[in-house]
Formats: C-alpha cells, structure tokens, sequence
C-alpha cells in the first residue's frame, strides 16, 4: 500500500469508529440536567420510588415497556412489544409518539436527539 493509502485508510477507520461511537456519546452528567428539569416532575429516578404522574424511571434500561406492577399504562405502552434501550429510550424522548404510537406521556418529545442521548445515557447508570 502507498503511504497515501495507508493515511486514507487510517482516516476511514478512524472516521468509522467515531460514527460507530457517535450514539455512545450520549453525555450523562447533561443528561442529569435534562432529566432534573424536564423529567423530574413527572418520573421518579431512585431506586423503590414509586411513581409520579409517569412510572419510576430506575432501571428502566433492560426493562420490558409498560412492565412496571400497578402503574396504570395506556393500553399503547402496555402492549408495546419492546425491552426499553438506550436507543429506544432516545428516540421515544425525541418523539414519543413516533416510537409508542398512542402512548399517554404528556410530553411532546425533545425533539433533539443530543438531549436525547444525554438523558438515554443518565438513564443508563441507574441500575
Ligand atoms: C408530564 C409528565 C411527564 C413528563 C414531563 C415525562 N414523562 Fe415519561 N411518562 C409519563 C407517563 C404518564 C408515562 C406512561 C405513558 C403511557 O402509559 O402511555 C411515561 C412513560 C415513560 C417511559 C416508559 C416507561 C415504562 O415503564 O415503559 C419512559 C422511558 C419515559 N416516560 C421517559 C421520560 C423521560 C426521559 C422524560 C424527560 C425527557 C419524560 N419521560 C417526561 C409522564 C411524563
């Protein structure tokens, strides 16, 4: 390989890796804030807290949607077929009712996948 080459093909990978990476930069310390100013009225975020006007939001990363014991979910959430992601959890906060059509979270939705992916990785340490 010419040394032209080499330095493209290095660049390429290192290119691939940040795309590869792009969603992993979801930033938790901003997504704190995000999610103490705009989450918190509604979702509890400590573990054994019970629900506010939304269920507790504790370990929600790896848990079925809808699935929380006695909170009264939309019949939306209840049957969406899904085990909540990081991703998952990003795109419903960009847009809630584009991912869980029908759902009944009175919350319009981001609408900024940076804030997004913030609040998706914060959500991810509360485990
Ligand atoms: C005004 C109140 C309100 C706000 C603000 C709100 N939510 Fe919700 N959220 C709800 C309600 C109510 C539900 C249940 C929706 C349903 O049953 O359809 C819900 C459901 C959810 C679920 C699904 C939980 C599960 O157990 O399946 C996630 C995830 C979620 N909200 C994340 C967030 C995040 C992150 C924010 C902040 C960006 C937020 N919500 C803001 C009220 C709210």
């Amino acid at each position: 390989m010419t040394r032209i080459g080499m330095i493209t093909a290095v660049a390429m990978g290192a290119s691939l890796f940040v795309a590869s990476q792009a969603f992993a930069a979801g930033n938790a310390a901003a997504g704190k804030k995000f999610f103490d100013g705009v989450c918190a009225m509604c979702h509890n975020d400590t573990k054994g807290a019970g629900a506010k006007i939304g269920p507790n939001l504790f370990g929600v990363i790896g848990r079925k949607a809808g699935s929380v014991a006695g909170f009264d979910y939309s019949p939306a959430m209840k049957k969406a077929n899904f085990v909540w992601t990081e991703e998952k959890v990003a795109a419903y906060v960009n847009n809630p009712q584009q991912v869980v059509p029908g759902n009944r979270m009175p919350y319009g939705g981001a609408h900024n996948m940076q804030n997004a992916n913030d609040v998706a990785a914060y959500l991810a340490t509360l485990k």
